[in-house]
């Protein structure tokens, strides 16, 4: 048989099985068997060297021609067997799995989290105040005066002349008490601000816990037991409390308060510097002028010093934080590098 009448024969088979082909596995297989680099029709074409020369021009071109023609009708084929083909979706189980990340709080978040939840066992509830906070609040009925070094602009961030970003949590203080009356019991987390220069320890932005409770008789006791309860929930239950005279514009007494370093156990460590205790807020109890100052502002007398009295207490989260953790750098904290935030995730 000549090369021309097996290119005539091999056309018309391979047309007689492209038209039985009904699924992608048999176009394969037709694929293979006529167009792949050892099919059929690869074959015939190494045979052109047997072609007589004269003849070889027009074989050529039939072999050629069967070539693209069957090469075209497969291709339209595929197409529509794949357009046709049930979206059945194909599972690759060799493929690596997609691990997905999930997000968790920031440590600051948790710490505060805890905090609340501890101060709610007690029968505190939570007050929150604004950011951007009146001279008023911020200083004025904290019993705080006008030369008082911390209304200083090296200290405060001033907005207007009678408006700051809070330095202190202590405002929302007054807030919670023209809010409610006595008997109050909260706490007050939030940010605050200070005109500080970021460095390892300071921050001009970092939160705090402040702590109100007024009501008839409370005394300095109850006010070391309650920090003493916390800072052993918090801390751990061998926790020891210390208070040390200080003085605070708006409590009287003033008390800083420490507790037993609990990295080492009170027996002196890098952390605590070597004194065993470390810093951990200031407290009192409220002094008689705040409360004579929300009573003018509310317009009656339910918060009589003479009637009800109480303690304050304020302390800093970050601070609690970097102990807790073990993080040496407060900038840390406001980076939001997720290599640092996903080790205490
Ligand atoms: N506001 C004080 C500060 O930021 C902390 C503080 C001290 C709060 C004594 C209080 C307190 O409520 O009684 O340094």
């Amino acid at each position: 048989m000549s090369l021309l009448e097996q290119i005539t024969k091999l056309s018309a088979e391979f047309n007689r099985e492209l038209d039985a082909v009904k699924t992608l596995p048999q176009a394969e297989a037709l694929r293979n068997k006529y167009l792949s680099r050892k099919g059929l029709i690869s074959d015939l074409f190494k045979q052109m060297k047997s072609v007589a020369s004269e003849d070889r021009a027009a074989v050529g071109k039939a072999l050629q021609t069967l070539k693209n023609s069957a090469q075209a009708k497969f291709d339209a084929l595929l197409e529509d067997l794949k357009q046709a083909a049930p979206a059945i979706p194909v599972i690759d189980l060799t493929l690596p799995g997609r691990s997905r990340t999930t997000g968790g709080l920031h440590p600051l978040t948790s710490v505060e989290m805890e905090i609340i939840s501890i101060f709610k066992r007690m029968g505190f509830s939570v007050e929150r105040g604004p950011e951007v906070e009146s001279t008023q609040f911020n200083f004025d009925m904290l019993n705080t005066p006008q030369w008082h070094p911390a209304r200083d602009e090296t200290d405060t961030f001033y907005v207007r002349e009678d408006m700051v970003l809070r330095t202190e949590t202590s405002p929302v203080q007054i807030r919670g008490m023209l809010r409610k009356p006595p008997p109050v019991r909260f706490i007050a987390p939030g940010r605050v601000y200070r005109n500080d220069k970021p460095d390892p320890s300071h921050s001009p932005m970092f939160n705090q816990v402040e702590g109100l409770y007024i009501d008839n008789r409370v005394t300095f006791t109850e006010l070391k037991g309650t920090l003493l309860e916390f800072y052993r929930a918090l801390l751990g239950r061998d926790t020891q409390v210390r208070f040390r005279p200080h003085h605070f514009p708006f409590t009287e007494p003033s008390a800083e308060v420490d507790v037993t370093c609990f990295l080492c156990a009170g027996k002196g460590c890098r952390v605590c510097k070597h004194s065993g205790w470390l810093e951990m807020g200031g407290s009192g109890m409220v002094h008689p002028n705040v409360l004579s100052a929300v009573c003018e502002l509310r317009g009656d007398d339910v918060y009589n010093p003479e009637k009800v009295n109480g303690y304050a207490f304020g302390l800093g989260i970050e601070r609690i934080a970097m102990l807790k953790f073990g993080v040496e750098d407060i900038r840390l904290f406001y980076e939001n590098d997720l290599r640092f935030l996903g080790q205490l995730g």
